[in-house]
């Protein structure tokens, strides 16, 4: 006897879900696919906004009032664990809760990247907190790991839930019953009538269409607060003596303490002579010292000079900044001696639109040959 349990949207929902999670965790790994990963993240929204629904307004075993999440129900199936009494054909008590978890763990997890998206990068519907939260970037960052690795334990407890139902039911066919819908057991089918089936097709596709628009088009959930600077127009000197040798460093990047220490000792600039006439170069200063990272709400800015504040030494290279050290460890020295690149203090062969003033994980792009 083969029953129908889980219905198509159901089942697109479960596989979609396993993909975008899956594409969640692994361009995590990589600054430059801040975006797309954001992308993913909000498809995973709608996935959860269609799963909420679905609980209220889906069709049999699907629902929420169909899990058998009861104390009674959750104590008996772990009791007779070995012996089950009886067959469920929708998920388990034990199955159930771990589902529950998955959802509302996946719903937060979106959440505090949403969140620690806005305070820390400056992007997307929470932008506005940037503001006046960016000194606590690192929390949310923080929240937004935990809730992941949490959901990767949970992820596990559901694949090994499957693999000892898989052994100990073996006849049931749980895990066949995701791909073809179908479970061999005596129960009423589950069926979906108009409302539904509009319901699943409008979100579902909603799933699909929202993170490619967002990939491909300006949109406020990727958007960002901050515009690119007009230093030339800012500062026509700073640009015309400090990006004459090299790349231009927006002056958020370092804090008041290095650019004082840097621009006291032109005459000796890294082996070099730098040196201006006072008037100008007490110009420069000004300049520097009121758009220095003290003032910035950026990543970049909240970060070098946190981790310079931390050491002892008056350091004044961006590239010899502990943050600079950590966040460039994994790139082979070979690269920055490369004839695109020459020199580490080169940021802009990797940094596009640096000399704006917009050093963003999305502009992140090694020089080709490299
Ligand atoms: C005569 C050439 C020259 C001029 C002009 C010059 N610099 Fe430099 N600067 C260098 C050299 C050489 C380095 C060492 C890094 C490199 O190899 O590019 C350096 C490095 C730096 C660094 C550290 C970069 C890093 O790796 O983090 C900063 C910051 C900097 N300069 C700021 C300035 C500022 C501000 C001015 C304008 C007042 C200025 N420079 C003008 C030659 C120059
Ligand atoms: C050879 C290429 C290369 C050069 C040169 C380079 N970077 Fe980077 N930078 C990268 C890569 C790649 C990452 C991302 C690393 C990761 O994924 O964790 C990165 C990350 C960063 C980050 C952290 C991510 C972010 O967006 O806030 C900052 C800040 C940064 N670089 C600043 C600089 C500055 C300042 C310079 C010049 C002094 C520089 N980089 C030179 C390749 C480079």
């Amino acid at each position: 006897m083969k029953s129908y349990i889980w219905t198509l949207p159901t089942r697109i929902f479960h596989w979609m879900l396993v993909l975008y999670v899956a594409l969640a965790f692994l361009s995590s790994e990589w600054e430059w696919l801040l975006d797309f990963h954001a992308a993913v993240g909000y498809g995973i929204a709608i996935l959860l906004l269609f799963r909420l629904v679905w609980g209220f307004m889906g069709p049999r075993y699907s629902r929420f009032a169909d899990w058998p999440l009861s104390k009674r129900e959750t104590l008996e199936f772990l009791r007779d664990f070995l012996h089950p009494k009886r067959e469920y054909a929708g998920h388990n008590p034990a199955a159930s809760w771990v589902m529950l978890g998955i959802l509302l763990l996946t719903l937060f997890t979106v959440f505090s990247g949403v969140l620690a998206y806005g305070v820390q990068e400056g992007k997307g519907v929470f932008a506005w907190l940037n503001g006046t939260l960016f000194r606590n970037m690192e929390l949310f960052e923080e929240l937004h790991e935990l809730s992941s690795t949490l959901l990767l334990v949970l992820i596990a407890a559901h694949l090994g839930g499957v693999a000892m139902d898989t052994l100990l039911h073996k006849k049931s066919g749980t895990l066949r019953s995701i791909i073809t819908g179908y479970k061999r057991i005596e129960a009423t089918p589950a069926a979906l009538n108009f409302v539904q089936k509009l319901l699943a097709a409008v979100l579902l596709s909603t799933a699909v269409a929202l993170p490619l628009y967002t990939l491909f088009f300006d949109t406020p959930l990727t958007q960002s607060r901050y515009s690119p600077v007009e230093f030339e127009k800012e500062h026509a000197h700073f640009v015309e003596e400090c990006a004459s040798c090299h790349t231009l460093y927006p002056p958020q990047l370092l804090p008041k303490r290095s650019w004082k220490k840097l621009m006291a000792n032109l005459a000796d600039h890294f082996g070099d002579d730098a040196s201006l006439d006072e008037e100008e170069r007490a110009s420069i200063e000004r300049y520097l010292l009121a758009n220095s990272a003290e003032s910035s709400t950026k990543e970049a800015a909240h970060y070098i000079s946190r981790s310079l504040g931390e050491t002892k030494e008056n350091i004044i290279a961006i590239s010899d900044s502990p943050y600079w050290i950590e966040k460039h460890a994994s790139i082979d020295k070979a690269v920055f001696q490369s004839p695109e690149v020459k020199s580490k203090s080169n940021c802009k062969a990797c940094h596009q639109r640096f000399e704006e003033g917009l050093i963003e994980d999305h502009l992140i792009a090694m020089p080709k040959g490299s």
